[in-house]
């Protein structure tokens, strides 16, 4: 596994893979690598012949109130499971690298930020959009993957790509999960005991609003509300969303596709969640 930190390495290992004829995969991560990363990289092995990972805690999609500096790095366990899935490059950029100038040019997101976590994040896509795009200019990769956990990243990275012509095919891999439902995420770690029992009602509340919907083809938010609002946790949004356009949806239409997508917050730590369904 080579790995690389300079943008001028970066090139040179890329061109060495493809001068030996291979197409690549590329998976953008900001690292504290758990189990849902490792399933992205094991997705992409089946359907390339190499497999790049990146590893960067973008500042550029942290509020200044969120936690940038205290998000968890650990990149020498990240770089073992990376070797252990047989990645052939790892990418780790310092934040000089990657914003060498005064950067003069943002992109502005149009209505797909405008709910869910672009509501309470406000900047945050603008930022990964950001560093997305520059991973894929470096990169130019065949295929990327990303995770169904950041809907609304994946959405809005979609759009990215087809409106600004990148050649690069987007591959969204499942929802990885702990046994008792909690999705995976780097910010677990932060939950408290306590916080981390309570934590998998998000996804059960999600399951509750879907059963409902399949049900009644109607849409009722308040058991849902009412489970989340007795417990401990802070609801961010839940709600149900066109998967399209992300926005909030009151009467779901048979033969549409739509999001049930929550946040909350246990104690200081953000989680989020979702369920895609098909009417
Ligand atoms: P990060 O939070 O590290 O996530 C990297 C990728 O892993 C994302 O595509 C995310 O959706 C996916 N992922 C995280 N938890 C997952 C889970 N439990 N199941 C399946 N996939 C999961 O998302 C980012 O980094 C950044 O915004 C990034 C795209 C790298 C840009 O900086």
């Amino acid at each position: 596994m080579v790995v690389v930190s300079t943008i001028e390495e970066l090139r040179a290992a890329l061109a060495k893979l493809k001068k030996a004829g291979k197409k690549g995969a590329l998976v953008p991560t900001m690292g504290a690598l758990h189990k849902g990363h490792l399933s992205l990289i094991s997705q992409v092995e089946e359907v390339d012949n190499y497999v790049a990972v990146s590893i960067f805690v973008n500042p550029t999609q942290f509020l200044p109130t969120e936690d940038l500096s205290k998000y968890p790095r650990t990149l020498q366990t990240d770089l073992d499971a990376c070797e252990d899935m047989g990645v052939d490059l790892v990418f780790t950029p310092s934040i000089e690298e990657m914003y060498t100038h005064n950067q003069h040019i943002q992109f502005g997101i149009s209505k797909l930020a405008d709910e869910m976590c672009g509501k309470s994040r406000p900047g945050h896509f603008e930022g990964v959009v950001q560093v997305v795009n520059k991973l894929f200019n470096l990169f130019q990769p065949d295929v990327a993957i990303f995770g169904q956990k950041d809907f609304q990243q994946f959405r809005i990275i979609n759009a990215m790509v087809h409106e600004f012509n990148h050649t690069v095919k987007l591959l969204m891999a499942p929802i990885s999960r702990e046994q008792d439902g909690l999705a995976r995420s780097s910010r677990n770690r932060y939950l408290s005991e306590r916080e981390r029992k309570e934590a998998p009602l998000l996804y059960q509340c999600i399951k509750q609003i879907k059963e409902y919907i399949y049900k009644t083809r109607s849409i009722d938010l308040s058991t849902a509300t009412s489970i989340l609002n007795a417990s401990e946790l802070k609801i961010d949004y839940l709600n149900v969303y066109g998967t399209k356009d992300l926005a909030p949806v009151d009467e779901p239409e048979l033969g549409n596709t739509y999001v049930i997508a929550g946040a909350v917050y246990a104690g200081r730590t953000r989680l989020i969640d979702n369920e895609i369904i098909k009417l």
